[in-house]
């Protein structure tokens, strides 16, 4: 058994913040960060157009980024919660300047601020176009001089522990749930680790792996989402999956797919049809900078209209030197693939890029079971509603780190371990021979949710997902109770529960809004509904 202070699981943006940040406040305090793969992969290391904040007081405003957000949302925004990361927002931004991020200048010295879709002004501070890349760098290397903080490579926790392992019956209304820490595999060693902590943090990021096509890295699978709802905890909003309307089309296949940051709009990239047409104006005034449900939905439909497997992005008039000093990444990316953004239109489709919804977490980050908080992509905290605004899920990750070391260290004193957890229990489990049935149930799945839960659904498509859902759910259950435990199977398994948690949610919405759109209900209902789970 491992005993720690504070458990954080995840090395993200939120992970690392909130611990380094544990770290300074406490030293008499013990941090134990756990990563299930090294601890520089996680969706913060692929983020590309940057941290949205309001940086310049003369030209920006908070409330023209509140407005923004609240527009994005399309009336499912928090607008509290709104207000507090876009006003906290700036000051967080300048603590990880402080732990050594470096963001563009121009010439003359100030931020360059890069512009979103969807944002009413520049204020997009990034790093060329490997902002999560020089983000993950600094926090690491600052987490690297804590000596109370321990961070656990290789470590896939597993399940939360709540009173369910001491004996006691824990449903849904069960009052009181409690968390006492996790199980983790030790993928090094193959045992089964039982961590026990006064506090713990989930910040287990996206789960865009449940789609065919996704710019999420293959760690993005879900597991703190679907742990948490194992253990009865809240969840909300996981019909609102965002689908990023420009990752590069790439006939050859990749996993994740390649991003074209939204930024290349925001310089001035063009959305045209493959014969050259500016299509975005026929849908929203904004045109190709218009917020990305209405983009990626746009782009959806042309290409079903016109049977074209993508369509392009023109930056063939831009300044050649610009485009390549703000976008290296890209521009080099597309020449490997022979394909010249000075002079060719970029081939690009959408992809599902992020999760709304996750951990229904309060203004603190505290879930609905104690001693147990969350925090960044995984979490529901109110701030993106129906439609997340561009580069305010970094931001959002910082305020809320931010917010729940505070929140923890003003009880942890007054919190004890729970000693009696019992060991995990593999009896009666063999050896998996086949993971040939991992590996296949896996891209059944990815067919599924592109195919019937994707940008556009409908009560038809949406049912029949559901049935093969309940199928998979069933032949992996019958897996999990007779083998020994695999990172495989357990991503899977999560996998199943997000694709539920997203089929489901969507089924109870009945009306189009913001991400979600269904043909059945095209239109917004005045009653504006939660979707809790
Ligand atoms: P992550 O950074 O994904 O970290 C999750 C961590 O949890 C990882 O370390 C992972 O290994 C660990 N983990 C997961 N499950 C387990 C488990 N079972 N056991 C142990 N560890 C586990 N947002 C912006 O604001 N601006 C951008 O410019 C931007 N660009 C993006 C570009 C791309 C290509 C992508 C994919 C996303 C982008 N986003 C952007 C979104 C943003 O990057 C993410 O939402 C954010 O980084 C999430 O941070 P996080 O700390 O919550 O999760
Ligand atoms: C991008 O660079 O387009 C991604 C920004 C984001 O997801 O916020």
């Amino acid at each position: 058994m491992i005993k720690t202070d504070i458990l954080v699981v995840g090395s993200g943006i939120a992970g690392l913040t909130l611990a380094l940040k544990l770290a300074k406040k406490r030293s008499d305090l013990n941090i134990t960060v756990l990563t299930k793969t090294n601890e520089n992969e996680s969706n913060t290391r692929y983020a590309q157009g940057g941290v949205a904040a309001v940086w310049d007081l003369e030209k920006d405003s908070y409330e023209k980024h509140i407005d923004d957000t609240l527009d994005a949302g399309d009336g499912l925004c928090d607008e509290e919660i709104v207000r507090i990361v876009v006003e906290e927002g700036p000051t967080r931004v300048r603590e990880l300047i402080d732990w050594g991020t470096r963001f563009d200048r121009e010439q003359d010295g100030d931020y360059d601020l890069g512009k979103e879709g969807g944002h009413s002004e520049n204020r997009i501070l990034h790093y060329k176009d490997l902002t999560g890349q020089e983000i993950q760098r600094a926090l690491l290397a600052e987490a690297d001089k804590m000596p109370n903080l321990d961070l656990h490579e290789h470590f896939f926790a597993l399940d939360l522990i709540t009173q369910h392992h001491l004996g006691y019956m824990v449903t849904r209304l069960t009052p009181g749930i409690t968390c006492y820490g996790t199980y983790a595999l030790n993928k090094q060693t193959g045992e089964m680790e039982t961590i026990i902590a006064r506090k713990t943090v989930v910040a287990t990021g996206g789960a865009g792996q449940v789609y065919r096509n996704t710019t999420n890295p293959v760690i993005a699978t879900g597991d703190g989402i679907a742990m948490v709802y194992r253990a009865k905890g809240r969840l909300e909003n996981m019909e609102f999956v965002q689908f990023h309307p420009t990752a590069l089309y790439n006939p050859a296949g990749e996993n994740p797919d390649f991003l074209v940051s939204e930024a290349v709009r925001g310089f001035g990239g063009i959305l045209k049809t493959k014969d050259g047409e500016a299509f975005m104006k026929n849908y929203d005034e904004r045109g190709s900078l218009a917020p990305r449900d209405i983009v990626a939905r746009a782009i959806d439909n042309e290409i079903k209209k016109r049977g074209d497997e993508y369509v392009c992005l023109d930056c063939t008039h831009l300044d050649p030197e610009g485009f390549v000093a703000h976008f290296p990444t890209i521009y080099n990316k597309c020449k490997s693939l022979g394909i010249d953004p000075m002079k060719d239109m970029i081939p690009v489709v959408p992809a599902c890029h992020y999760m709304c919804g996750g951990i229904r977490v309060d203004e603190k980050g505290l879930s609905s079971i104690l001693n147990l908080y969350a925090c960044g992509e995984c979490t529901c905290t109110g701030l993106h509603g129906a439609n997340r605004l561009a580069s305010n899920s970094l931001l959002e990750a910082m305020v809320f780190a931010h917010r729940i070391h505070e929140a923890i260290l003003d009880n942890i004193d007054q919190v004890n371990l729970q000693e009696a957890i019992p060991d995990w229990d593999a009896k009666g489990t063999t050896q998996p021979k086949e993971m040939v049935l991992i590996t296949q149930s896996w891209k059944e799945l990815k067919e599924i949710m592109s195919s019937y839960v994707g940008i556009v659904r409908s009560n038809t498509r949406l049912k029949r997902a559901m049935d093969r859902l309940w199928l998979l759910y069933r032949e992996t259950e019958d897996l999990y109770t007779t083998t020994s435990i695999s990172p495989q199977l357990c991503e899977l398994r999560n996998l199943i529960t997000i694709g539920y948690l997203v089929t489901r949610s969507a089924a109870m919405r009945r009306e189009s809004r913001g991400l979600h759109y269904t043909t059945d209900f095209p239109d917004k209902n005045d009653f504006i509904e939660v979707s809790i789970m």
